[in-house]
């Protein structure tokens, strides 16, 4: 089954109206939050456990990282690429998970070259810059070896500079694209089933198809929140774990305010963790930026989650 955009554009605010204030009031909660570290950069490295009462045995204690929003290509020093795949290392994570955006080309990078902070993707065309940004990103993945795997989606940054682009990632280094595909990860007799879907802007996602199994963990990885909620409120498709980017959490958040804007209709799914007991949403507040190189308030993260049986 497949959905296309407007399919999903048009179900979503139906879905909004009908979930009760019960649900979505069960946001992150400090509880779910543990020691947070910070780059010398200022990413925010935030360790959440999650814990499902059904979780396979195997399962206890396994770790993982995700990174989403990248956007090198202008604005982000490769440091900061690099500080934050440092972080996700950290903890004995043994899979990386990367939810789009990796690259950002700015539309009239030329004309914005004397202010553009890594002035290495300063010059060029669009197609030019976005294989510079994917060998780039390649050369400082590689390095860093993850027991169980890198895997990725695409966002809508990732196809819209240079539509085949990322593919060189995927040959340079041990990244797997997900473009509506499942990987599996073995963890001795349990299960990761890991879903990754086509960006809801730029490609078409397709329904996942996960499992049925007490063994089996069942993880919906797509770069747009939006795509994620469809997914679980139309059609209850179901997974233990949605990881989604895209929001950069608004970027500029005021104090008792919050976001100024999110550039999602289901905007439950703004940042952080949504908590529905058995089924949990997680959205980033990604690494980079697009525009402008603003953050306020709301300051770049890595996530390492921990799954867990018990509070
Ligand atoms: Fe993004």
């Amino acid at each position: 089954m497949k959905f296309s955009r407007r399919d999903f554009l048009r179900c979503l605010p139906a879905a909004s109206a009908a979930l009760s204030h019960t649900a979505h009031a069960a946001l992150q909660t400090a509880s779910q939050q543990q020691l947070l570290e910070v780059s010398p950069n200022g990413i925010h490295l935030e360790q959440v456990t999650l814990t499902y009462e059904n979780l396979p045995d195997d399962l206890e204690g396994y770790r993982f990282s995700f990174i989403s929003d990248i956007h090198l290509g202008g604005w982000l020093k490769d440091e900061i690429v690099e500080d934050a795949l440092l972080l996700a290392k950290r903890h004995g994570s043994r899979a990386l998970f990367l939810g789009g955006d990796l690259i950002w080309v700015p539309d009239n990078h030329a004309g914005l070259s004397d202010s553009l902070n890594n002035k290495k993707y300063a010059h060029g065309t669009d197609e030019e810059l976005g294989e510079l940004v994917f060998h780039e990103l390649a050369r400082m993945i590689r390095p860093h070896q993850f027991q169980d795997g890198v895997f990725a989606v695409l966002g809508n940054h990732d196809r819209w500079s240079n539509y085949d682009a990322f593919r060189i990632l995927g040959r340079e280094s041990q990244t797997q694209f997900l473009l509506n595909e499942t990987a599996t990860i073995s963890v001795g007799n349990a299960t990761i089933e890991l879903f990754g879907s086509e960006d809801l802007w730029s490609g078409i996602p397709q329904k996942p198809s996960f499992t049925e199994h007490k063994n089996i963990f069942r993880i919906l990885l797509t770069h747009n929140p939006d795509c994620a909620s469809f997914v679980f409120h139309r059609t209850r498709n179901n997974f233990e774990l949605a990881l989604c980017g895209h929001t950069h959490g608004g970027q500029v958040k005021l104090p008792l305010l919050g976001a100024l804007a999110y550039n999602i209709t289901d905007t439950r799914y703004g940042e952080g963790l949504v908590d529905y007991g058995t089924t949990k949403f997680y959205t980033s507040r990604g690494v980079g930026w697009v525009e402008l190189p603003i953050r306020w308030n709301c300051p770049p993260e890595v996530t390492i989650f921990t799954l867990s049986k018990h509070r």
